[in-house]
């Protein structure tokens, strides 16, 4: 990594700190002292800059506000025993932004400004970094559009931020999911393996619908015949049947989420099968009749490991076994949960501490 351009510091007068109960979380909701911010002007970034948390100066012509051009990642920092910072697959969170932002006419943000921007703010905010089993520090970097321009083209100026938040769980019981097979989230050559925001936007108010019925959360299908599994929005989803891991293979309309690769290798290395394949509706709901998907759950950084409880379709609840019953998906929770807090060892190499 290139040493990159010094990064100014502006620290707050007095921290908020004391103010948060820390027993209490809610998820997304309190923010830390410092955030992060670059510009991109004439084809470079600079203006390094840590600054008090708070609202950003923006044109309201922006291309972010109106055409949605905007992206978005999220990882996890966790406190260790001896109090270091340990930031879970933070490169691998930097090269799916880069991604993304081809995808979405952006420029790339180099590693060394991903990496020392938030290598500085943690070392500002690293008392923000909860203890309390189940929550963690939310890592939010962005980038978006800073243009003043309101016709369509591609973008000249930019800015990334990184921002930061105490977090609880994301679900704090087990979801309920219901198949979507009217609205769709993503199709073959669009946006949905970018994380971009409109991707979330969209998804919204299908997600609402299934809301009002009682449901957590969708299982979006395939946009062409609504026939296969896609992903869940908030999170990758992924089925225990007969005792193979088996979730829809990647393609452009699935982010390919950090948590979700996590799992697969886990899962690979403790020696048990793994299928990454297209997975039919019929085939999910034949397993879920018949009982042969034993478990189902959701991953994600902001979701973890989330137990489904049941899944919805054509008016049906389908319920799964019990929690405590489901071997795979508590024990890649915990293994997982232990790599990511050091109270295990890192095969994988996937913590960076901070
Ligand atoms: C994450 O898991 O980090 C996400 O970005 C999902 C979002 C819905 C909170």
């Amino acid at each position: 990594m290139v040493a990159t351009q010094k990064i100014s510091i502006q620290q707050v007068a007095a921290s908020r700190l004391p103010d948060i109960d820390f027993d209490n979380i809610p998820f997304g909701k309190v923010y830390t002292d410092h955030m992060f911010m670059a510009d991109f002007h004439h084809g470079a970034w600079q203006n390094l800059r840590i600054m008090p948390y708070g609202y950003i100066p923006m044109s309201p012509a922006s291309p972010a506000i109106h055409y949605g051009q905007s992206i978005f990642e999220g990882m996890k920092a966790f406190k260790n025993e001896r109090n270091e910072a340990l930031v879970f697959r933070a490169l691998d969170n930097w090269s799916r932004l880069n991604r993304s932002a081809e995808r979405m006419c952006l420029p790339e943000v180099p590693e060394e400004i991903f990496m020392e921007g938030l290598q500085t703010l943690i070392d500002l905010d690293r008392a923000w970094i909860p203890n309390a089993p189940g929550s963690s520090l939310y890592i939010r970097p962005f980038l978006f559009s800073a243009d003043e321009y309101i016709g369509i083209r591609p973008s000249e100026n930019f800015t990334f931020m990184i921002i930061l938040s105490p977090v609880g769980p994301y679900y704090s019981t087990p979801v309920k999911v219901r198949i979507e097979t009217h609205y769709t989230r993503a199709v073959k050559g669009g946006t949905g393996y970018a994380k971009a925001g409109g991707n979330y936007g969209g998804a919204i108010y299908p997600a609402k619908l299934a809301q009002d019925q009682g449901y957590h959360q969708l299982i979006w299908t395939d946009g062409v015949e609504h026939k296969y599994v896609e992903e869940s929005g908030t999170m990758n989803v992924m089925f225990v049947k007969n005792n193979t891991l088996l979730t829809p293979a990647l393609n452009d309309s699935i982010l390919a989420g950090i948590t979700r690769d996590s799992v697969i290798q886990l899962a690979r290395y403790w020696n048990m099968a793994v299928e990454e394949r297209r997975i039919s509706v019929d085939e999910l709901v034949a397993g879920l009749r018949d009982k042969t998907i034993t478990e189902a759950f959701g991953a994600g950084t902001a979701a973890t490991i989330a137990h489904i409880e049941l899944i919805g379709h054509e008016g049906t609840d389908y319920y799964l076994p019990p929690i405590e019953q489901r071997v795979f998906s508590n024990n890649v929770y915990r293994a997982l949960d232990e790599l990511k807090r050091g109270q295990a060892p890192d095969p994988f190499g996937w913590i960076y501490k901070m």
